[in-house]
């Protein structure tokens, strides 16, 4: 008889238990989820389109506003902390000096005994949290956007003499299709990535290009 109480209310016990962290667990992902929604949707809106600049009638103020608002990916921590302007790569969303140790080297690609891909493989490594695309390095000195205006940058990017040597249809292809461009809205870890997607992104770029290549001041 009291065996059988007893084994009653443990049972009772375990139930209350399995009710408590069935439902601790079920509010947990519950609210993961509302998290990441509310981050994914944060980030969608981040970027306007182009159609949303439609009622500027002026096409070189258009194509200002334009690529002012593609100015949110050039100045973002995921870009900038390769456009770095000094000998070291950036990192995080302050975008303070690459640890461990590492320096740009002659090519951009590290120093010799200390490269890029002796980390950074083509693919995110999460584990370890090492950020990784292909043919990663750092950009040259003269693609420098860290501390430059909008303007500045637009300016920039659109001179031959320090954009690669590209013309701005080329631009429009790497913008769109560059594995380290890509990689900045696929991260990794918990890294925040570029604002808006690729896609808004390039099509802003050929907006920019249609209205005449206009620079904001
Ligand atoms: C892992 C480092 C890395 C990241 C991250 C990166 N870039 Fe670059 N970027 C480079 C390198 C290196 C070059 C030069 C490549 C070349 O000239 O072929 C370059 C060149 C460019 C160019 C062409 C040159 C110019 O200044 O006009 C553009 C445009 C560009 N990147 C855009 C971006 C944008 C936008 C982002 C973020 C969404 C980004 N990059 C993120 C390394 C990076
Ligand atoms: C000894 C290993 C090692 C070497 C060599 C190395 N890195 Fe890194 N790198 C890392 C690690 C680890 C992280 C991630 C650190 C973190 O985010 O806290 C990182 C992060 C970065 C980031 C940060 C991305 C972001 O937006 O937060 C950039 C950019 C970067 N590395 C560029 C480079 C470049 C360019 C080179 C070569 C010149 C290089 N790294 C060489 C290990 C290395």
């Amino acid at each position: 008889m009291t065996a059988k109480i007893a084994f009653r209310s443990s049972f009772a016990a375990f139930t209350v238990l399995a009710l408590v962290i069935a439902i601790a667990l079920a509010i947990g992902s519950a609210s993961g989820r509302e998290n990441r929604q509310e981050r994914g949707a944060a980030a969608a809106d981040e970027l306007l389109p182009p159609e949303a600049f439609a009622s500027i009638a002026d096409p070189a103020e258009r194509s200002a506003a334009v690529f002012t608002e593609a100015g949110k990916v050039f100045t973002h921590p995921r870009c900038v902390n390769c456009h770095a302007e000094g000998d070291r790569p950036l990192q995080g969303d302050d975008s303070h000096p690459h640890q461990p140790w590492a320096r740009r080297g002659a090519d951009g690609f590290g120093a010799p005994g200390m490269r890029c891909a002796t980390c950074h493989t083509d693919e995110n490594f999460d584990p370890a949290g090492v950020p990784g695309a292909p043919n990663w390095h750092l950009a040259p000195t003269e693609m420098t956007w860290q501390g430059k205006s909008i303007g500045e940058i637009c300016d920039q990017v659109k001179d031959p003499a320090r954009n690669g040597d590209r013309t701005l249809q080329d631009l429009i292809h790497h913008a769109g299709e560059d594995p380290l461009v890509t990689w900045a809205w696929s991260p990794g870890r918990d890294r925040q990535p570029a604002p808006g997607t690729q896609t808004v992104f390039r099509d802003l770029i050929q907006a920019w290009i249609d209205d005449g290549a206009v620079c904001p001041p």
